[in-house]
């Protein structure tokens, strides 16, 4: 029995036409009265795909989020989107710091932090990404990358409801590799030690902990049933409604 309400959240990354939001719909189809009770839903799709993925989804229970946010509240941002306007559109929640961006994007600790924060201004529940390379893995330093990823990346003074951490250990990203299980959980019960040096013993005892990596139906149980995970988010598996819902149902 789980103590925290678990999350499955789907990230498609730069995936969905107009034609894909049949996969939301098939989730919410799929989205029934047992795993409405056990597991909550959210659909990251693209910017553009926001405002119709969320009236789509009215009335199923299953939120949407953004994959990432600008630091800027408005302005002359050519290209960027905003915290307020994700939350116009619909969403619940802004992914931050996922790995693409802090590789591809240069993103540092200290901006996907003001990213956070521009998230949490517009009342949008931030979902904070960290994980290590191989090479840091393989050298030892997983747990000490990770802990430095919170430290300067989780701003200070939110509660469980406001704030959801994503562990994703960049090597596990796409490449169907996933860590042992012994390994998520050292790594997720030290994300929970260390969140709470960042906002108290008392939230970080609630926030929700997602592993995400190469999470499919056929590793999901495993994955969703190490102590201290409590969810996923998914990159490929969420763009096939029947896998994100196997996922879901994984957790419950
Ligand atoms: O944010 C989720 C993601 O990075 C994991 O992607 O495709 O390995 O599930 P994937």
């Amino acid at each position: 029995t789980r103590s925290i309400r678990p999350l499955v959240a789907g990230n498609w990354k730069m995936n969905g036409l107009k034609a894909d939001l049949a996969i939301a719909t098939e989730v919410a189809r799929g989205y029934d009265a047992a795993l409405k009770a056990a597991v909550d839903l959210a659909i990251c799709p693209p910017a553009t795909l926001l405002f119709p993925a969320s009236a789509a989804l009215i009335g199923s229970r299953i939120a949407t989020g953004g994959q990432d946010c600008s630091v800027q509240p408005s302005g002359a941002f050519t290209g960027e989107v905003s915290a307020a306007m994700l939350a116009d559109a619909g969403a619940a929640f802004c992914i931050v710091g996922h790995s693409e961006r802090r590789t591809l994007h240069g993103e540092g600790n200290a901006t996907v932090r003001a990213k956070a924060e521009a998230a949490r201004k517009a009342l949008l529940v931030p979902i904070i990404c960290v994980g290590e390379t191989r090479e840091e893995r393989e050298a030892g330093k997983a747990l000490a990358v990770v802990r430095k990823q919170l430290k300067g990346s989780v701003p200070e003074g939110l509660d469980a409801a406001s704030l959801v951490i994503a562990y994703e250990p960049v090597w596990a990203i796409g490449t169907g590799l996933t860590p042992t299980a012994d390994d998520v959980a050292e790594m997720h019960a030290s994300i929970r030690w260390d969140l709470a040096r960042i906002v108290g013993k008392a939230a970080a005892a609630g926030v929700r902990l997602l592993y995400g990596g190469s999470v499919k139906p056929s590793n999901a149980a495993e994955l969703m049933n190490v102590a201290n995970v409590d969810g996923a988010l998914v990159g490929g598996a969420s763009l096939k409604a029947e896998e994100f819902l196997a996922i879901a149902r994984a957790c419950a």
